[in-house]
């Protein structure tokens, strides 16, 4: 089985969705097919306006035109797709537990079990299974039990392939990326089946950026990787506050420190706080791990990574009531962004949701605008928290079309999502419509701070002196 032609994914997500996509681009000859138990997921994907599909990615609606009906298709039939595919792609969410044993900490697997049931029960031939989604390290031999017993002889190589796309650049990042990590057996057929992946990679990724190692190490690099990249973020947040108290400018430690070869100057922007679905997940389930093997140092040296991020989503919210003279009861407070990070339509942990659980419990009014996040899904992202009702939060929460409109009467603005175009709004006008004094407080270092002062704002941005 070295060359696949029908690929099937199993999730239709913010990985599936865009990681089959550049495969059905690059590889016209495979048929990728990607299903989801989720039907309208599904319709939205199949959409006849492109621009419609569920997942806002720069880049990724041209993609899909080009291929979807070609050799890219998106079905509901997971049994067909499964059956069919000589490689099946494992890419549904393993969110945190919400129950029972590693609450709170462990990856919840029961996604991830129900396709091996499913693919053991479908398939009447050999298979590749690709692990896609973020897993614990050893879960690759839980799959394998389960596919080892279907009983009728079909045989399956396990593969570990972790996604390492960022959201917003997610095209970019699967056109061109710094690596692919592959992991499998280290037996004969093992290594057939890494090098069927590697083969589909190779058609546009040059071959000295697939890495390939055992199972384990690719298993547990993912989940390393985004512990580091966090890290970075929680340490140069924790220096914010230090900056604050003594009139360094955290903007200018960044680029002081990032210009040493040896740390590099990504992931050193400050802000109020790393969101995104993953982050956090993983960390804590690398957390419960080392628990797991008892390694209590190496839990509680990770875990601190998440404890700073939770400090600092709750020290911009309480600084922002401490200026607004310590009570923002009944005032009108903007938030500008909604979404975890720029360029997504993403919300899940997104720092606006603590910032507004917060504010809300201090009974501010927030009016919120992002230029691409629903306004059901913010109801949805605050319902979720289960802190006060759906009504309660329908009424100290409007979501506006129009940020000129959102901040009007305001009291203060929270900047809380990176977008560009907040730097090109016409702040003057702003000002002029605002309650005085006018406050910003600036939690992603994102506008023109004595721009701003100029007009007569008074600016607060993350890790520099009021
Ligand atoms: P997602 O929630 O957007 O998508 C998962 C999809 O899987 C959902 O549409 C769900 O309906 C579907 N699904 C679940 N069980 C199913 C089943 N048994 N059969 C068919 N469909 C099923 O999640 P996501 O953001 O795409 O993440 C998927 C995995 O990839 C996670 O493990 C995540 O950690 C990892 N990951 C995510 C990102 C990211 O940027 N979001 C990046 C790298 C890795
Ligand atoms: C992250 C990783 O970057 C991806 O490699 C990985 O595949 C993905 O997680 C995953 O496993 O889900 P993502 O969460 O989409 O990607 O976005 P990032 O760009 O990493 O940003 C995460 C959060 O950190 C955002 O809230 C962002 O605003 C924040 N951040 C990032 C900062 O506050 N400062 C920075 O310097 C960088």
């Amino acid at each position: 089985m070295s060359q696949i032609t029908k690929i099937c994914c199993i999730g239709a997500g913010y990985v599936g969705g865009p990681t089959m996509a550049m495969i059905a681009k690059k590889c016209p000859h495979i048929k990728v097919t990607v299903v989801d138990l989720n039907e309208q997921r599904i319709a939205a994907w199949n959409d006849p306006d492109v621009e419609n599909i569920p997942v806002y990615e720069p880049g990724l609606s041209e993609v899909v035109a080009e291929a979807r009906g070609r050799n890219l298709f998106f079905s509901t039939d997971v049994d067909a797709a499964i059956d069919e595919a000589e490689m099946v792609f494992i890419s549904v969410n393993t969110p945190t537990k919400t129950y029972g044993a590693g609450k709170g900490q462990a990856a919840d697997l029961k996604w991830i079990e129900l396709c091996a049931r499913q693919i053991a029960r479908v398939s009447k031939d050999n298979k590749i299974i690709v692990e896609k989604s973020t897993l614990p390290v050893r879960t690759a031999s839980a799959i394998k039990d389960i596919l080892m017993h279907t009983g009728n002889g079909s045989q399956f190589q396990i593969l570990s392939n972790p996604e390492f796309l960022a959201e917003g650049t997610a095209v970019e990042d699967l056109d061109a990326p710094d690596r692919v990590l592959i992991g499998g057996d280290s037996t004969a057929e093992g290594q057939t089946a890494i090098q069927a992946l590697v083969d589909v990679y190779a058609n546009w990724i040059p071959r000295e950026r697939i890495l390939t190692t055992n199972v384990w190490s690719s298993e547990l690099s993912k989940l390393t990787a985004n512990a580091f990249l966090a890290q970075r973020v929680s340490s140069i947040n924790s220096l914010t506050e230090l900056c604050e108290k003594t009139e360094a400018d955290i903007n200018e430690v960044a680029r002081a420190i990032g210009t040493d070869s040896r740390i590099g100057p990504k992931f050193l922007k400050a802000s109020v706080g790393f969101g995104g679905s993953c982050f956090q997940k993983d960390i804590l389930n690398l957390v419960y791990i080392a628990r797991t093997y008892g390694l209590q140092e190496v839990a509680d040296y990770w875990e601190q990574v998440i404890i700073m991020n939770d400090h600092q989503k709750k020290r911009f919210a309480n600084q922002m009531i401490r200026e607004l003279y310590n009570t923002v009861n009944g005032k009108k407070i903007s938030f500008l962004g909604w979404a975890f990070k720029k360029d997504t339509n993403d919300t899940r942990e997104s720092a606006a949701i603590y910032v507004a659980d917060h504010l809300l419990h201090e009974q501010a009014q927030i009016m919120v605008y992002d230029p691409k996040v629903l306004e059901g899904q913010i109801y949805f992202d605050l319902d979720y928290l289960g802190t006060r009702t759906s009504e309660e939060n329908k009424k100290g929460v409007s979501v506006i079309n129009d940020p000129y409109e959102a901040c009007k009467g305001a009291h203060a603005i929270a900047v809380l999502t990176e977008w560009d175009e907040f730097k090109d709004y016409d702040w003057q006008k702003i000002y002029d419509s605002m309650l005085k004094p006018a406050k910003i407080f600036d939690g992603r270092n994102l506008l023109d701070a004595n721009k701003l002062r100029s007009i007569g704002f008074i600016v607060q941005s993350i890790g520099t002196k009021s």
